[in-house]
C-alpha cells in the first residue's frame, strides 16, 4: 500500500526518519550511551582487517564504512563488489571479518562472495534488511535493518538503514581495539540519536528539489562529485539516477576530474556536488570553480556555512542541516534520492520498476 504517496519509491524515501530511528534503537543503548550488537561468539579484538563486499547500493555502503571503520578503529578495510571478489581468487585469512550487505540477502553474487569467504574460513557478518534470507541464515553475525518491506526496485530506506548498522559495528569495532573510551562513544551516540530529525530536515527541501529537477530532467548527462565519504554518495546520486530516469550520469572523486573527466563539462552537463563542511569543502570548493570556469552548472548541496561561503552563483542550492560527520551520509543520502525520484517523474518513468531492472538480483 502507498498510503498517500504516488510512488513506493517516494514512500519508502519518507520512511526513512521512522525506519533508521527502529535500525537504531535496536543498536543503542541510550541509558548506557552506548553502541552495543548481538551477541556473537567470536572475538571482535581479534579482527586485524575488514573486507566488504555487496553489490550496487549496498557496495556504496561499504565504501562509507571504509571510512569510518579505518578512522575510529584503525582496522583496514577493503571494499569490492561481490561479482569481481568472488571471480579473483581473493586473500583470506582467518583474523578477518567478512561483512556482506544486502536488502534482499538473495543477491545471487553476494550470497557466493558470502559463501567462498566461509569456505575459506572467514568470519561474517551480514548487514541484511529480510531476516528470512539466504544471507541472513548463513552469516555467522547477522546485523539486521528493520527498514522494513522495500518494494521500489531502486534501493532508499534500504541504504540509510544499512549506514546506520555499519555506524554501529565501526564502533563496536573501535571499542573493540581499544580506540574509543566511554565518553567519545556517548558522544557519538548522541550523534546518532539525532539522524533522523536531520533526515526529517532533509526531505523538507521535498519541493524545492522537485522544482529543479524540471531542469535537470532535460539534461543527456548529469555528473556527481564528493570526497570522501560524499565520493560515495556521488556514485549512489549517478546511480540512482541512471536507473530510474535513464539519463545518462557519473560519479567521481571530486579530486579525480582533472584527471580527464572535466572534458566532459559544458553549459549542457548539471554537476550535482555533495560537499558538506568540513576540513575537505575548500578542496571540493576549488574543484567546483574548476568545473563552472567551463561553464558547468552546479548544484550544490551542503549546511549553510558550505553555502554561505561556496553558494552564489551555482544553479540551484540546497541547504542541509549542519550534521556531525558520523551521520552526515545519512542525512545527504536524501537530497540524492530525492532529486532522482523527481526527475524520473518529471521524465515519466516507471519508477518502482524501471525497465530492465529486478528488485532481487538472484542471477550473476
Ligand atoms: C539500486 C539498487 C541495487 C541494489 C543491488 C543489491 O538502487 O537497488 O543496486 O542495491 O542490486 O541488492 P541487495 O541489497 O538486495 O543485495
Amino acid at each position: 500500500d502507498k498510503g498517500n504517496h504516488r510512488h513506493f519509491m517516494q514512500k519508502e524515501i519518507f520512511e526513512q526518519p521512522v525506519v533508521v530511528a527502529q535500525t537504531l534503537q535496536s543498536y543503542i543503548r541510550s541509558v548506557e550511551q552506548q553502541v552495543a550488537l548481538p551477541q556473537m561468539d567470536f572475538e571482535l579484538s581479534a579482527i586485524e582487517r575488514v573486507t566488504i563486499i555487496a553489490c550496487g547500493t549496498a557496495s556504496y555502503v561499504g565504501l562509507i564504512g571504509k571510512y569510518w571503520i579505518e578512522q575510529l578503529a584503525r582496522v583496514p578495510v577493503e571494499v569490492d563488489v561481490a561479482s569481481e571478489f568472488r571471480y579473483r581468487d581473493p586473500v583470506l585469512s582467518p583474523n578477518m571479518l567478512g561483512v556482506v550487505v544486502s536488502q534482499s540477502g538473495e543477491t545471487a553474487d553476494t550470497l557466493a562472495a558470502l559463501r567462498h569467504m566461509k569456505a575459506g574460513g572467514v568470519t561474517t557478518a551480514g548487514i541484511i534488511n529480510v531476516p528470512t534470507s539466504s544471507m541472513a541464515r548463513e552469516v555467522d553475525l547477522l546485523l539486521p535493518t528493520h527498514a522494513g518491506p522495500e518494494i521500489g526496485v531502486a534501493s532508499t530506506k534500504a541504504f540509510t538503514c544499512q549506514l546506520a548498522v555499519m555506524a554501529a559495528l565501526a564502533v563496536n569495532l573501535a571499542r573493540a581495539k581499544g580506540r574509543l573510551d566511554a565518553a567519545e562513544e556517548a558522544e557519538i551516540v548522541r550523534h546518532l540519536i539525532e539522524a533522523p530529525a536531520a533526515i526529517n530536515a532533509a526531505l523538507a527541501h521535498d519541493a524545492e528539489i522537485e522544482a529543479m529537477a524540471h531542469t535537470i530532467a532535460q539534461a543527456r548527462d548529469v555528473l556527481y562529485l564528493g570526497r570522501g565519504p560524499d565520493y560515495a554518495l556521488a556514485l549512489e546520486g549517478a546511480l540512482k539516477l541512471k536507473e530510474i530516469s535513464y539519463i545518462h550520469a557519473e560519479g567521481y572523486a571530486a579530486g579525480e576530474m582533472k584527471h580527464g573527466p572535466i572534458a566532459l563539462i559544458d553549459e549542457a552537463v548539471p554537476i550535482i556536488v555533495i560537499a558538506p563542511s568540513g576540513p575537505l569543502f575548500e578542496k571540493t570548493v576549488s574543484n567546483m570553480q574548476e568545473v563552472r570556469a567551463r561553464g558547468g552548472k552546479v548544484v550544490l548541496i551542503s549546511d549553510a556555512d558550505g553555502l554561505a561561503e561556496a553558494g552564489e552563483g551555482c544553479l540551484a542550492t540546497i541547504e542541509m542541516p549542519s550534521v556531525h560527520p558520523l551521520i552526515a551520509p545519512l542525512v545527504y543520502a536524501v537530497p540524492v534520492q530525492l532529486l532522482a525520484y523527481h526527475v524520473a517523474v518529471a521524465k515519466g518513468t516507471d519508477v518502482d520498476q524501471p525497465r530492465n531492472l529486478a528488485k532481487s538480483v538472484t542471477v550473476e
